[in-house]
């Protein structure tokens, strides 16, 4: 699909975006009701023979405005225009001017990536495919650099596309060993060095917790670390994403009638793939590695059992209370590789717990950590719509992790505040001289259905997140 910016120019349809405000509105000779107004809402106003017809779409009360609506909006929009069937299509941003903050550019940036995400669609294995004519989009406005906008809409949600793509494929498809070879193949021509460790080079790095946690799947795990280094003089910032292809729980093994959701456990890793293609792609000067743990967490007659005992290169032993916190367990691993790397900063980002879930509900992801980093990433989330929300890190909920034979337990003692008690066995692997930020995203993986511009399955949550992280440190994203 096309995506093109300019002046007015004639469409099968035309989106207007409308807020709910107490001046009427007439589209093709028709007054507006409240309800058509509303954020969220869509409607047709069908034209006459050929005639164009005008999609309307809602953003609400003028109250809160952000780019976020406008995402949000564009996902709605290129929704109904699929179902409709329309060719070519043409929007009205001029709304979203109603501001001064507001700036064209990004309201264009921020339409073509909600716009992309809303399209979306993971039909790999339908065999009846629904294709949509939609031929173009044309973005209606007088900016001069309309079309550097667009283009990067479309790299933000390329990317995130690419995370949702691999959080979406089964665990018969992805595996650990599959994940490597896909990684090994999408970044060969991407200005990206890439590094295994797998079996030998696992046990000589004592990379204990990914070897233990695969050793009950018949592939094998790996560490796969990707680094772009631009400008190796930069402090080195390490992403860590947690890739556990499926987590069937070990040998406390999951159940329930259907606990397919369980192939989202990758979604940390996904989140940092699809922001290492976009930087990679961005031509930044900047230095960033990223480590993925990846492994299946299976039970079989040589899967790891509870009580069994890790212990970890910087000396610490670990009991296994439950085979089901299996992420905290790959994770130290990449945490003690990113200190040996020379990290400067860390962000870890997994799905780590149920448990954050219960705190924030499905809409926000949590953050752990070094308070004025966390900050940034509470302030980033807020603006490109991956939110996250500051968590405590309670020193005295530490002894929840005693055991009796090991330095410290996988799981809490009591089953209460997991996601704090998840968030404080990293920070034992974190060099406090590290500023270290750990995201938890167990409950913003995945969307239930379509809304906004998120439709049912992987969101893809995380790539824009760690993006503008890593942009925040530079000063222009195209060179
Ligand atoms: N991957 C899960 C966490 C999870 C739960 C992600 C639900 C998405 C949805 C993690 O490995 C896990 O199983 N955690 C356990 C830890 C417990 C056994 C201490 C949990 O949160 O229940
Ligand atoms: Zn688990
Ligand atoms: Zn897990």
């Amino acid at each position: 699909m096309l995506i093109t910016v300019g002046s007015e120019r004639t469409t099968e349809a035309t989106i207007h975006l409308c807020w709910k405000t107490s001046e009427p509105i007439v589209i093709a000779g028709v007054e507006l009701k409240p309800h058509m107004r509303e954020r969220g809402a869509a409607h047709l106003l069908y034209g006459r023979g050929t005639e164009s017809h005008h999609l309307v779409i809602g953003l609400g009360e003028v109250a809160g405005i952000s780019y976020e609506i406008l995402r949000n909006a564009a996902g709605v929009a290129a929704r109904t225009v699929q179902k409709e069937g329309f060719q070519t299509v043409a929007v009205h941003l001029e709304a979203l001017n109603i501001i001064e903050e507001i700036k064209e550019n990004e309201n264009i940036t921020s339409w073509t990536e909600g716009w992309l995400l809303g399209s979306y669609q993971f039909d790999r294995y339908k065999s009846k495919k629904k294709v949509f004519p939609l031929e173009k989009l044309h973005i209606i406005s007088t900016s001069t650099d309309g079309e550097v906008a667009v283009q990067k809409g479309i790299i933000r949600a390329e990317g995130t596309m690419l995370a949702r793509d691999l959080c979406n494929e089964p665990p018969n498809i992805l595996h650990p060993e599959s994940l490597v070879e896909f990684v090994e193949t999408h970044f060969a021509e991407l200005p990206v060095d890439i590094h295994i460790y797998r079996e030998e080079e696992l046990v000589k790095q004592q990379m204990n917790g990914l070897l233990t946690v695969g050793q009950g799947s018949s592939y094998k795990p790996a560490m796969i670390e990707l680094s772009y280094a631009t400008d190796p003089k930069q402090p080195l910032i390490v992403l860590v994403g947690k890739g556990i292809t499926f987590d069937m729980g070990g040998m406390n093994v999951k159940s329930g009638r259907d606990i397919s959701d369980a192939r989202f456990d990758m979604g940390g890793a996904c989140a940092v793939l699809g922001a290492m293609g976009i930087i990679s792609r961005s031509g930044i000067q900047a230095n960033i590695t990223a480590l993925i743990a990846t492994a299946d967490n299976m039970p079989d007659s040589r899967a790891f059992v509870p009580s069994t005992v890790i212990t970890y290169p910087n000396g610490l032993t670990v009991q296994v209370g439950n085979t089901d916190a299996e992420g905290r367990l790959v994770l130290a691993d990449a945490l003690l590789l990113a200190n040996r790397l020379g990290a400067k900063e860390v962000v870890d980002i997994c799905t780590l717990t149920g448990n954050v879930g219960e705190a924030l509900g499905l809409g926000i992801a949590g953050v752990w950590g070094d308070q004025s980093f966390v900050e940034e990433f509470a302030s980033i989330g807020e603006q490109n719509g991956d939110r996250v929300w500051p968590m405590p890190l309670i020193d005295e909920y530490e002894e929840l992790l005693h055991s009796d034979y090991a330095d410290m337990n996988n799981m809490s003692s009591i089953p209460y505040g997991g996601a704090i008690v998840a968030a404080l066995f990293l920070r034992r692997f974190v060099d406090p001289s590290i500023r270290w930020a750990h995201i938890d995203m167990a409950n913003t993986v995945q969307s239930k259905g379509d809304k906004g511009y998120y439709t049912a399955g992987a969101t893809g949550y995380g790539t824009r997140l760690l993006v503008d992280f890593v942009l925040s440190r530079q000063e222009e994203f195209f060179k």
